[in-house]
C-alpha cells in the first residue's frame, strides 16, 4: 500500500503516464505500517552544507544559488546553504541565497558561539543549525571540554540565538555515541533554552536501524519539539536509519542530493523521500517529478557523477538488457520495476548487450522511426551479441547505424554539409557559418555561441528551422592528451505533429567538426526517415 494521494499528485506531471498506479512495492510492507506514523515529515536538504564537505567538492556562489533554486523548486522545507563562520565567500553566497526569496527556509550551520551565529545573522539569515559535540569521544579527544561545560556552551548559543529572534536547530554531534542519559540531560536543558527542534546526528554512520529505532524511542520520552535526524552512510545504512528513526517518531530528515557528504555521504534525498511514501505511506512536500532533474543539475554543478547503479536516479535504475526482462516490462513494467520511472523524472532505457533480444531491438529502433521485419531484426540482434560478446559496448547511435546499414539508408544523403567554418578567440564572440543542402537546396546561417561548438550547433539549428532541438549532446574524451580523439553523440528532435528523434555519433581530434559531424548525421538520418 502507498500513499495514492501523493502519488496520484506526483504522476500528474507526467503527461505520459498512462497506468496511474505505478508503485509496485511488497505488500508486506502494509503489515509493518505503525499506527503513530505522521503524514508527512520535513525535508531538510543539506547538499550546499555536509554536500559540500564531500571531498573535491567546491562550488562557486553562482553555482550555489543555482542549485539553491533547484531544491526549492523541488519542495525540500529547508535548505542549509552552508557554514557562515568558514569564509567571505561562503557568507556571499548565503547573503545571497538568503535574498533569493525562495519557498524554502534557508539556514546556517554555526557552532555554539557567538561568532558563528554572528556569522549567520550577517548573511540576513532567520534561521541557524547549531551544534556542540557530545560524545565522551569528542570531549576527550577534540573539544578537551566537560559535559558541564558542553551543556553550558550550548544553553548559551542557543539563548543568544533566540534573542536575535531566530529559529534554531540543535544537534548533539556524534549523538549516536553519546551517553543516553546525558543525551536525554542534553535535550532537556537546550529544550529550556528555547530550541526550536532537535536534530540526531549518526555522525560517523555507526549505529543500525534497530539500535536507531531504540535511540529515538527514548529520546521521544524526554523531547516535546520535533525531532529531526541526520544520518551518515559509513555502513551503507543511512537511508534505512533515516527510515528507522521516522518510525520510531522523527519528524525532520536531514538529506542531501545524490547522497553526497562527509566521507561515505548523508542519506540521499530521492531514497529516502520514496522509502517513506512506499514503505509507510508517509509523505514530504517534495515534487517527485523533479528528483531526476535536480539530480542531474546537482551532478553537473558539483562535477560529482552519479553511479550508475544508484538506486533511483543511476543511469541503470531503470535500464534493462536481457531479452527476458525487456519482453516483461513491455508486457507490464511490474516485473521488473518497482515503480515507473515518470514518478522520479527519469527514463526507462534498454540497453543493448550480449543478453538482447528481438523484442528490444525491435522497441529501441521504433524510438528512433526504425521499422524492421523479423528477419532484419534478427539480423541486427546477430551483430549486437557479435558485438557484445568482443566487448563492444552497443549504444543507441552504433544500433541505429547497425539498422540503417541494414536498410541502406545511408547512401542516399539528404542532408549535406557543404561548408562549414568558426571563428574563436580572446575577447571575440564565438560565431559560426555553415552552408548545408537540404534535398538538394542550399542554405547559408550564421550564429554566435558560448563557446565555437554552441555557435556552431547554434548556426546548424538556425538553418535547419526552428522545429530542430537538439536534445542531448554527449561528449567522451577517447584517449589522453591535447589530441586526444573525442567522441560526440547527439539526440536530435524534430517537433511536428508528433515529435521525432534522431541520433548521430562521431569521432575525432577537433570537438568543434566533431560535434557538428554527429549532427549532421543525426540531422541526415532523420530527413532520410520514412515516415
Ligand atoms: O554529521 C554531523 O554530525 C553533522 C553535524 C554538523 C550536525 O553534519
Ligand atoms: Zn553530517
Amino acid at each position: 500500500m502507498v500513499d495514492r494521494g501523493k502519488l496520484e499528485q506526483a504522476l500528474s506531471c507526467q503527461p505520459r503516464s498512462l497506468d496511474r498506479k505505478r508503485v509496485f512495492t511488497s505488500p508486506y510492507n502494509a503489515r509493518v505500517i505503525s499506527p503513530g506514523l505522521p503524514s508527512a515529515v520535513t525535508v531538510l536538504d543539506t547538499t550546499l552544507r555536509d554536500g559540500e564537505q564531500t571531498p573535491g567538492i567546491a562550488l562557486s556562489i553562482e553555482d550555489k544559488v543555482k542549485i539553491a533554486r533547484a531544491l526549492s523548486d523541488l519542495g525540500v522545507d529547508v535548505i542549509e546553504a552552508g557554514f557562515p563562520a568558514s569564509s567571505a565567500g561562503e557568507r556571499e553566497a548565503i547573503g545571497e541565497i538568503a535574498a533569493e526569496g525562495l519557498d524554502a527556509r534557508i539556514c546556517g550551520l554555526a557552532r555554539c558561539n557567538k561568532r558563528d551565529i554572528d556569522a549567520a545573522l550577517d548573511c540576513g539569515l532567520d534561521y541557524i543549525h547549531t551544534f556542540i559535540a557530545t560524545s565522551d569521544t569528542h570531549l576527550q579527544y577534540k573539544l578537551k571540554m566537560t559535559r558541564e561545560e558542553v551543556k553550558a556552551k550550548a544553553v548559551e548559543a542557543i539563548e543568544y540565538g533566540k534573542s536575535h529572534g531566530l529559529t534554531v536547530e540543535f544537534s548533539c554531534e556524534d549523538a549516536t555515541r553519546t551517553d543516553l542519559d546525558f543525551l536525554k540531560e542534553m535535550h532537556v536543558a537546550v529544550q529550556g533554552a528555547g530550541v526550536d527542534k532537535i536534530n540526531v546526528p549518526d555522525t560517523v554512520g555507526t549505529i543500525g536501524p534497530p539500535a536507531m529505532e531504540y535511540l529515538i524511542k527514548e529520546l521521544v520520552t524526554v523531547t516535546r519539539v520535533p525531532i529531526s535526524v541526520h544520518c551518515h552512510d559509513d555502513f551503507g545504512l543511512a537511508v534505512a536509519n533515516t527510515l528507522a528513526a521516522v518510525r520510531a517518531g522523527a519528524r525532520q530528515v536531514h538529506v542531501t542530493m545524490n547522497g553526497l557528504g562527509e566521507r561515505a555521504g548523508n542519506a540521499s534525498l530521492d531514497e529516502t523521500v520514496l522509502g517513506l511514501m512506499a514503505f509507510y505511506e508517509v509523505g514530504t512536500n517534495i515534487d517527485t517529478c523533479l528528483i531526476g532533474p535536480t539530480s542531474r543539475v546537482v551532478s553537473r554543478l558539483t562535477g560529482y557523477a552519479v553511479p550508475p547503479t544508484k538506486a533511483i536516479v543511476g543511469a541503470n535504475a531503470f535500464a534493462h538488457e536481457s531479452g527476458i526482462h525487456v519482453h516483461g516490462v513491455m508486457g507490464a513494467p511490474s516485473t521488473y520495476e518497482a515503480f515507473g520511472p515518470e514518478l522520479v523524472g527519469v527514463q526507462r532505457n534498454i540497453v543493448m548487450g550480449k543478453h538482447t533480444g528481438a523484442h528490444s531491438v525491435r522497441t529501441k529502433l521504433s524510438e528512433y522511426g526504425i521499422d524492421l521485419d523479423d528477419e532484419q531484426v534478427e539480423h541486427v540482434v546477430e551483430m549486437v551479441k557479435k558485438l557484445a560478446d568482443s566487448g563492444k559496448d552497443v549504444d543507441d547511435a552504433e544500433l541505429v547505424a547497425l539498422a540503417s546499414h541494414i536498410l541502406g539508408r545511408r547512401e542516399s544523403q539528404k542532408v549535406k554539409l557543404k561548408e562549414f567554418a568558426v571563428f574563436t578567440g580572446m575577447n571575440t564572440t564565438p560565431t559560426a557559418v555553415v552552408s548545408i543542402e537540404v534535398n538538394g537546396e542550399k542554405k547559408i546561417g550564421s550564429s554566435t555561441g558560448i563557446g565555437p561548438v554552441d555557435a556552431a550547433l547554434n548556426a546548424i539549428k538556425l538553418v535547419m528551422g526552428n522545429d530542430i532541438h537538439l536534445v542531448e549532446y554527449r561528449l567522451n574524451a577517447i584517449t589522453g592528451g591535447s589530441d586526444a580523439l573525442c567522441e560526440v553523440s547527439v539526440r536530435v528532435a524534430k517537433n511536428g505533429e508528433k515529435t521525432i528523434m534522431s541520433i548521430g555519433k562521431a569521432i575525432g581530434s577537433d570537438i568543434v567538426q566533431t560535434s557538428v559531424d554527429s549532427t549532421m548525421e543525426a540531422l541526415d538520418r532523420l530527413y532520410c526517415r520514412k515516415e
